[in-house]
């Protein structure tokens, strides 16, 4: 049954304008100024409305820790936060390490009303089933120590991973950005190359591509992007290293502690300007949900949750010219879709998926723990009054979240080109 959204306000190079969005059979079927016949009719009142954000790092805590989060929660806060797609990260009990773990995983996701996709994790010994995996957007390496402890530092395993993988992301801090990269052009080159180090020459030779998760500071963001294969690499910032400082440790304290650790004012600038550059490729929540009762204790866990924040934190920024809407299509729409190959997402366009997400730039609204989906109910935001604010989220067509109520209709598994 086609449904006419009625007054839209969408963003084309920079420019608005006002239209109306036909969706037929769970697809943008016509963006026009005319008003085609429909089943229903959804008045959107010039409120803006954005393709859906598609969030290339969550931890959706399914399986094994489903006491922090599970699919049907964490997809719901998903869907509260205008997210319409989230790519879930390996590090559950047990982990996505072998394709056995991922047609598991592939079941238990189901509960999800939001489309999802699935990173495989990779380990010493796993080289076999990340050739057999199937339908998964990239294979994660964690370089350094963080929840689920996946660690793997063996560089001749690396090797062979970033070998097999198309698309390898890495969880590395620090220094080990570098160590990446000098690994990524070694698993590619003979030695001799790899002394030549021309960017021309590594660019045509090596066709596998490197995703840099959660890059935190500057120095990170000069490891990632000034190096002879930044064209095969992409870098991904999160909001909390955008919008917080280690200050914040001071008031929050393990509420305001993941991996990477908030970094200084500086690192932060660093990082605004690596996004008006055209350093920075994605925005990704690392949505990594811990209960209050596990961040109160001794030993803590790492990870802050982010679904519900991330777009009003980026239309806040937009409303105090911070960033352009241009911009926040880019990071969180169509450059995921792009670097991860999925099909038919991330653009407002004719025969692309209607996952559409309606945001009320005026509205002026506190974050609250209270209102929260998330299964860990807190935020590291509370109590911050943010303008711009998602109030329908549309996915495959249907209508999953409306001002405050949520619909419980399942999604899709999403397909990737290529
Ligand atoms: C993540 C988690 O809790 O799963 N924690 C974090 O601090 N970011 C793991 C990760 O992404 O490193
Ligand atoms: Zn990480
Ligand atoms: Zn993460």
């Amino acid at each position: 049954m086609p449904i006419l959204l009625k007054n839209c306000r969408i963003v084309v190079n920079e420019k608005v304008y006002s239209k109306n969005i036909l969706i037929k059979n769970g697809k943008i079927s016509k963006i026009t100024n005319k008003e085609p016949k429909a089943d229903k009719i959804i008045d959107v009142k010039n409120n803006l409305v954005l393709p859906g954000l598609i969030d290339a790092h969550v931890h959706m805590r399914e399986p094994g820790l489903t006491h922090k989060e599970d699919f049907l929660t964490g997809s719901m806060a998903a869907a509260k936060g205008g997210i319409t797609t989230f790519l879930d990260m390996p590090n559950t009990i047990p982990p996505t390490t072998t394709t056995a773990v991922l047609e598991e995983k592939r079941k238990l996701a189901k509960k999800s009303i939001v489309n999802y996709g699935f990173n495989f994790g990779a380990t010493l010994n796993n080289i076999s089933d990340i050739k057999k995996a199937k339908n998964v957007a990239a294979v994660k390496i964690y370089m350094d120590m963080t929840t689920g402890a996946m660690k793997v530092e063996d560089y001749d395993t690396i090797k062979e991973i970033f070998k097999a993988s198309k698309l390898t992301i890495i969880h590395a801090e620090d220094i080990n950005i570098k160590n990446a990269v000098d690994i990524f052009i070694k698993s590619f080159m003979s030695k001799a190359h790899v002394e030549l180090k021309n960017q021309k020459f590594l660019s045509n030779k090596i066709k596998n591509r490197l995703h840099v998760a959660h890059v935190s500071s500057e120095k990170e963001l000069r490891y990632a992007k000034n190096n002879p294969i930044k064209k095969q690499m992409t870098v991904e910032v999160t909001p909390h290293h955008l919008f917080m400082t280690e200050k914040d440790i001071q008031t929050l304290g393990a509420f305001a502690e993941m991996k990477p650790g908030l970094k200084t004012e500086q690192d932060k600038k660093a990082l605004w300007q690596g996004i008006h550059d055209g350093m920075i490729d994605v925005i990704a929540t690392d949505h990594a949900p811990h209960l209050k009762e596990e961040k109160e204790m001794a030993n803590y866990p790492f990870g802050v949750p982010g679904l519900e924040t991330m777009l009003p934190l980026l239309l806040d920024a937009f409303n105090s010219n911070k960033i352009s809407l241009k911009k926040i299509m880019q990071l969180c729409c169509e450059n995921p879709a792009k670097i991860f190959k999925i099909k038919n997402k991330g653009f407002l366009k004719e025969g692309y998926d209607a996952d559409l997400v309606i945001a009320d730039l005026d509205k002026r609204q506190a974050v609250r723990n209270d209102d929260l989906l998330t299964k860990c109910r807190w935020s590291p935001f509370e109590g911050k009054i943010l303008k711009g604010w998602p109030v329908t989220t549309i996915v495959n067509g249907n209508v999953v979240y409306d001002n405050g109520e949520i619909k419980d209709i399942k999604a899709k598994e999403v397909q990737y080109a290529g």
